[in-house]
């Protein structure tokens, strides 16, 4: 299944720190993918201006080369006002070099794997912008599945952590 295919570079999520955020930061998705996520630069930013919703980011690494970055709301208050969901995939972006090697799949694996370790973690939702050159196709593959909602101008995505999602996908779930 797709959770189990990854590129031969060992893919792990790095902690963002004075030593490798200069680099982090100079990571960038394609120009005309400037639409669909916004920057590492940004991210943070937006992540120190909203602790309520308990920010949690890494740098996405293939060996030891920075190749993209994740954030998440790492169980978000139930009263959130900015992520009204406990698990939000937040932001995602894999370097216009690096994509298409297989490493926004591995990086969504490791995300799962950690997020086993977290309480209640029974689904993680992510919303897209749709339109041409979306990574929408890329969350469907994946084995997100749409809901029906809207989130500002995105489409709500959600996967569950659960035994059918691991019967299907054996990195996916369940969660403890
Ligand atoms: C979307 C993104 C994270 C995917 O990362 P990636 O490393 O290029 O993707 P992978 O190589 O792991 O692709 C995994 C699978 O998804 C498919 N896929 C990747 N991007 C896709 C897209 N935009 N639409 C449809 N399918 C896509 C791949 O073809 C691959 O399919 P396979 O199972 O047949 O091999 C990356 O392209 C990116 O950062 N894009 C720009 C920023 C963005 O849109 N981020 C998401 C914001 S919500």
């Amino acid at each position: 299944m797709s959770g189990l295919r990854e590129s031969s570079a060992e893919l792990t999520l790095r902690e963002i720190t004075e030593a490798n955020r200069a680099e982090v930061e100079q990571l960038r998705v394609r120009p005309d993918q400037d639409t669909f996520v916004d920057g590492v630069v940004s991210s943070l930013a937006e992540a120190s201006a909203t602790p309520a919703s308990n920010p949690w980011y890494r740098a996405i690494y293939a060996g030891d080369t920075p190749v993209g970055f994740v954030m998440i709301a790492n169980d978000a208050p139930a009263q959130d006002k900015v992520i009204r969901w406990r698990y939000y995939l937040w932001r995602m972006l894999i370097d216009s070099r690096y994509q298409g090697r297989g490493y926004g799949r591995a990086a969504l694996n490791r995300l799962i794997e950690y997020l086993r370790t977290r309480p209640g973690a029974d689904e993680l939702v992510t919303s897209v912008v749709p339109g041409e050159g979306s990574p929408l196709g890329f969350y469907l593959r994946y084995g997100f599945e749409t809901t029906g909602e809207w989130f500002d101008h995105e489409q709500v995505l959600r996967l569950p952590l659960n035994a059918e999602t691991a019967r299907r996908n054996p990195i996916v779930g369940p969660t403890g």
